[in-house]
């Protein structure tokens, strides 16, 4: 059964702008996929709907199902919406953790959902709880920094801690909008890796918005790409290369492709994840090759003058 099914959604915002159209596809257990497309192409709208935050358009067609129970069907969210939704973590490219507080209290509140209201409102977590955010953090590789503030940790501690928030949560789907944008390329490689080790060996449904195919194709063995919210691609992220990103999306094609890479750079993403290959130790091999070469040297440039 798909751990995501999507039939018929389509999205018009007040104003009649058609983000989604006609979006079909259905995501298995245990599958990593890349959703790439570049700023406008509904990505995040895309992701608002699986997760359950947004209503489709009123179509009879419409339908968001999530390991075969519809979330939303005909433009509405169903009954079983705020249960599924506890199965569905969502990671934002502004890793959304409150900065004063400590980082396993940031964890911690990803438990609110299941809990009684009065001890989440008065933060009295038990031992247990408490245990299980610590394992969270572990999962992820930050656990020595439970105590410190949220606010203190790097940008890529900051998302782990959100992944570990997701964790705790029960999830077994994740989603992750662009959660890599805002960091330097080895924190950007930390996240991938601790996503597709989650994928791996814990068997989470991942799906993870991009703006750089490289990443896709090192990490995610399909991609989904979308185009003004029409799914315009959807196979294995070995067949993206630069030249069919450049016939699906003309000159906007540069926008998500590494400055300095061509096809032939090495990016061979595993043939399905769970299929035992440490896809990640070799993205991380090769990912070392582009660093944005451009915009690091502008970076400097302008930190001179
Ligand atoms: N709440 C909204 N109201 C009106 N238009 C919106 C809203 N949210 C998104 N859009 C529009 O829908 C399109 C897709 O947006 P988005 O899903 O954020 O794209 P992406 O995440 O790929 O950059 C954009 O043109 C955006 O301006
Ligand atoms: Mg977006």
């Amino acid at each position: 059964m798909a751990a995501i099914s999507i039939q018929g959604l389509s999205k018009t915002f007040p104003g009649g702008y058609r983000a989604l159209d006609d979006v079909c596809f259905d995501v298995g257990s245990g599958e990593m996929i890349a959703l790439i497309g570049a700023s406008g192409s509904g990505k995040s709208t895309l992701i608002r709907h699986i997760a359950g935050l947004v209503q489709a358009d009123r179509s009879e067609l419409c339908c968001v199902a999530i390991g075969g129970e519809p979330m939303q069907q005909d433009g509405r969210l169903t009954p079983r919406a705020k249960a599924l939704r506890r199965h569905i973590g969502v990671i934002f490219q502004q890793f959304n953790l409150v900065s004063r507080l400590s980082v396993m209290t940031n964890v911690l509140v990803g438990m609110l959902g299941s809990i009684p209201a009065w001890r989440g409102t008065l933060g009295l977590f038990t031992r247990q709880e408490k245990l299980l955010a610590m394992q969270a953090l572990a999962r992820v590789g930050i656990e020595g920094k439970a105590r410190a503030r949220a606010g203190t940790l790097s940008g890529g501690q900051q998302q782990r801690a959100a992944i570990a928030r997701a964790l705790i949560q029960g999830a077994r789907v994740l989603l992750a909008d662009e959660p890599i944008a805002s960091l330097d390329p080895s924190s950007a490689r930390r996240v991938m890796e601790t996503l597709a080790s989650l994928n791996r060996e814990d068997g989470m449904t991942v799906i993870v918005s991009l703006h750089q195919v490289e990443y896709a194709r090192m990490y995610c063995p399909r991609t989904i790409a979308l185009k003004a919210g029409e799914v315009v691609f959807d196979g294995a992220s070995t067949d993206l290369t630069a030249a069919r990103l450049r016939e699906i999306y003309g000159d906007a094609s540069e926008e998500l492709i590494l400055p300095g890479l061509t096809d032939a750079a090495p990016a061979p993403a595993g043939a399905r994840a769970g299929a035992g290959a440490p896809a990640g130790q070799a993205a991380a091999a090769a990912l070392a090759v582009p660093m944005r070469p451009a915009r690091h040297t502008l970076e400097v440039a302008a930190g001179r003058t």
